[in-house]
């Protein structure tokens, strides 16, 4: 027990061993289960996806359709959940809704919470992607005043998610086949990466036998920060700040460069990846296709496409090994789709939900577990003795 290592931020650390996802950050390498990204990002659907992550194998047509079918039947959301929502103010921001009602599930589901029991593991599993997206929607709605949407079960997943959101009662809602499926594969892409910061903390607080509702709103904070899933909303914040000053992309890179506190080129960047990010190209092309079929060419992707353009080409962001990430671009499509900046995180918390339900499940099936309780390097003051308030 006597010797500790340092190593902060875990750089060199491995928590666990896993059987889930492979990244090799220098070769730009990410397999779900041994598929290559490519392969499964717009061929398998999300729900596949997730099968995969969860239960190790891309299933059968028929194991698809009964798993399906098993989530379709769990979208609704209790309905004294449902009046969480009017108790928020207007103006809470989406993820803060998110890990609360997730928070919530706990309190309505208390019969089938136990970390140890198989069926209790399974109806978790299912009812998490089922009511996530129904969370998700709501809280939307919620901010913008409108009414909130049950869900539609003779729709699919992501088509079921695009109506509750976009959808008003009065009105048919249209789903546009395109929209639906790069939304699809944006959250294929967002399934899962291994010991990233809210996966491990997923991992963390299961370590304690929390249960997996527990251990996902845990997942889901980790997850709002900026140097995380908050990235693809600061990404946009940052654009629209660039643009509100005149647009003057290498201004902004010499404020980076500067190193100026809290301006950082957000989108850029990460831990594992040091060549490119596997997901980053494939979501650029979607951002020029989304934007193309919208029509809109939004003047912040000439700015994204330039900032992109001048940093791969200087010397600060090249020594660093610094390229675009999966946060880069994916704001500018969910933007293009009509979703506000704030909800941006929240779709990749959707997105990453799969990735967290097995990272948990092979956390507390695995016998090497042990509770997670890092140690530390004490740098404080030495013994000393009390003094009693009266004499400080
Ligand atoms: N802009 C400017 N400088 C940067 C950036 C950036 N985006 N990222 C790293 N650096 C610099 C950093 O200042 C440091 O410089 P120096 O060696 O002179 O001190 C060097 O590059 C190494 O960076 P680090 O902070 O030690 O790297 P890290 O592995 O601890 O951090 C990161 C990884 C993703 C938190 C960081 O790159 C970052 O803050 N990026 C911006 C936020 C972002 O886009 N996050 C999304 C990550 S991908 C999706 C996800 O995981 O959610």
């Amino acid at each position: 027990t006597g010797y500790v290592t340092l190593d902060t931020g875990f750089v060199n650390t491995a928590s666990c061993t896993s059987a889930i996802t492979y990244i090799d950050g220098d070769a730009g390498i990410l397999r779900y289960r041994g598929y290559p990204i490519d392969q499964l990002a717009g061929k398998a659907s999300f729900l596949e996806t997730s099968y995969l992550l969860i239960y190790g194998e891309l299933p059968t047509a028929d194991q698809l359709a009964e798993f399906d079918s098993r989530v379709r039947k769990h979208t609704l959301l209790h309905e004294e959940m449902r009046q969480f929502f009017g108790g928020f103010p207007r103006d809470a921001h989406p993820m803060a809704v998110l890990s609360s009602a997730v928070s919530a599930l706990s309190t309505f589901y208390q019969d089938a919470l136990d970390p140890f029991n198989p069926e209790d593991v399974e109806i978790s599993t299912v009812r998490l992607l089922a009511k996530v997206p129904t969370i998700a929607s709501y809280a939307y709605k919620k901010s913008i005043g409108q009414p909130m949407l049950y869900p539609d079960n003779n729709l699919g997943y992501v088509e079921n998610f695009l109506r509750m959101t976009f959808g008003v009662p009065t009105e048919d809602y249209e789903i546009d086949p395109v929209v639906a499926q790069v939304l699809d594969m944006l959250l294929v892409l967002h399934a899962d990466h291994e010991q990233n910061c809210s996966t491990s903390t997923v991992r963390l607080v299961g370590s304690s036998h929390a249960n997996l509702f527990a251990s996902v709103s845990a997942g889901v904070n980790a997850l709002f920060g900026p140097l995380h899933g908050g990235a693809n909303e600061a990404v946009l914040t940052m654009l629209n700040g660039i643009h509100a000053n005149g647009g003057d992309v290498n201004a902004f890179v010499e404020r980076v460069k500067k190193k100026e506190p809290g301006v950082k080129l957000m989108g850029f960047g990460h831990r594992v990846y040091k060549n490119y990010d596997p997901r980053a190209a494939i979501v650029k092309q979607a951002a020029r296709d989304v934007l193309e079929r919208t029509g809109g060419n939004d003047p912040l992707l000439e700015l994204a496409m330039k900032l992109e353009e001048i940093a791969l080409a200087d010397d600060f962001f090249i020594s660093r090994k610094l390229y675009p990430n999966v946060d880069f671009y994916t704001g500018l499509i969910y933007k293009a789709m009509g979703f506000p900046t704030k909800m941006f995180t929240v779709l990749f918390a959707l997105g990453r939900l799969p990735g967290w339900i097995a990272q948990w499940r092979e956390m507390i099936n695995d016998p090497a577990t042990k509770i997670g309780r890092p140690r530390q390097l004490y740098t404080g003051s030495p013994e000393r003795a009390f003094v009693p308030i009266t004499e400080r």
